[in-house]
């Protein structure tokens, strides 16, 4: 039923169509890799009437470690090379407003230890101060830190403060965040010690970038930036887990509480315009790099996702056809969802084929 069109190893020559997939809950849920994810990789391969590769990017709110080594896993994962131009997590487009903020201090959380601080050194943040930092600086700073949440369960905990060990002491830069006012805060990835990273924030925020110092507005507002807005995301337990939109949600509450009015913040990730804007010019150079050629028009564009709110409202709005699977977020049996997508599927497969019988 497929029209058969010449073969073309080298890649996809105008290819009439392309994938964006969501990865959490469309192609791996948690540890696990959801079985349709290789069939439907293999079908863009080649492994297809056509006989050609069809273009595909993945896009995904998670993050916390570099896209290389995200690719590098994910690769071994699915059992198909994925590019770094292939790939883009919710702190990607990172890379396109850190001119800014290069030289300066910012605070960057996310994630465990010091992942997250070496995405932003990869990117160009030259002064990347995260909250363990802080509490190496003074470690009276945070009486309530859970240190356990970062993987450093083997630091004797003596209430009502935990020692640092020398080595995480001398892991962490030795900064005095009383004389070094932070100028921007940038959220990479889910925060794993909300306690500890709330805490910092509504210092930095109250005290105009100088932590521990006077209630005061700073000259220059200090811009709060968070990467993913996803409220819930499906990992491997039976119902959705809490992502980072919870986490903004808990600080804004808090600061709110101390302050009468939330942040004004700056959010990316999907269905934010810029995040799909972003997305659309990544998917655009991987055709030119799979053709050989620039592109003269963009060809269908599906995105494959799990969340409504995140994926089908992202990929409407971008004007992208939008196929809402049943392997993750959503449920069917909660109902019809808010955003309503061009087509609904069971799983990543039955996706990759109706777009295919769809367009050819
Ligand atoms: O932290 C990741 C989660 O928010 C969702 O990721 O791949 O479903 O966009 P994804
Ligand atoms: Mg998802």
């Amino acid at each position: 039923r497929w029209i058969q069109l010449p073969s073309n190893p080298e890649g996809s020559r105008d290819a009439p169509l392309a994938f964006a997939f969501d990865i959490d809950g469309v192609l791996i849920r948690g540890s696990n890799v959801i079985p349709a994810a290789k069939r439907a990789l293999s079908i863009l391969e080649g492994n297809n009437p056509l006989k050609t590769k069809i273009p595909y990017i993945l896009l995904t709110n998670g993050g916390g470690i570099g896209e290389a080594e995200r690719c590098r896993r994910l690769s071994k994962e699915l059992d198909f090379e994925i590019k770094e131009t292939q790939y883009i997590q919710a702190h990607t487009i990172l890379k396109i407003v850190v001119e800014k903020y290069a030289d300066v201090p910012v605070l960057v959380l996310g994630g465990l230890n010091d992942d997250v601080r070496k995405v932003a050194q990869s990117y160009g943040f030259k002064r990347a101060y995260t909250p363990l930092d802080v509490k190496a600086w003074n470690p009276t700073y945070g009486p309530l830190t859970l240190l356990e949440a970062h993987n450093l369960t083997h630091i004797p905990s003596v209430w009502p403060f935990y020692d640092l060990t020398a080595d995480e002491l001398a892991s962490t830069r030795p900064i005095d965040f009383s004389t070094t006012p932070i100028q921007a805060i940038f959220v990479f990835h889910d925060p794993r010690n909300w306690a500890l990273d709330t805490q910092v924030i509504c210092d930095v925020l109250q005290s105009g970038g100088i932590i521990g110092g006077p209630y005061r507005k700073p000259d220059i507002p200090i811009e709060l930036v968070f990467c993913n807005p996803d409220l819930i995301w499906r990992a491997d337990f039976e119902r959705p887990r809490l992502g980072q939109g919870a986490f903004r949600e808990a600080f804004q509450a808090v600061y709110k509480a101390l302050t009468g009015a939330p942040y004004p913040h700056v959010q990316y990730g999907k269905p934010t315009t810029a995040t799909y804007k972003f997305a659309e010019q990544v998917l655009r150079d991987r055709l030119a790099e799979m053709q050989g050629k620039p592109v003269k028009e963009m060809p269908q564009v599906y995105m494959v996702g799990d969340n409504p709110e995140s994926d089908i409202a992202g990929a409407n709005a971008a004007g992208w056809n939008s196929v809402l699977v049943q392997t993750g977020v959503y449920d069917p049996a909660d109902g019809p969802p808010r955003h309503t997508p061009t087509h609904h599927a069971e799983d990543v497969e039955a996706a990759v084929r109706y777009a295919i019988e769809r367009e050819i």
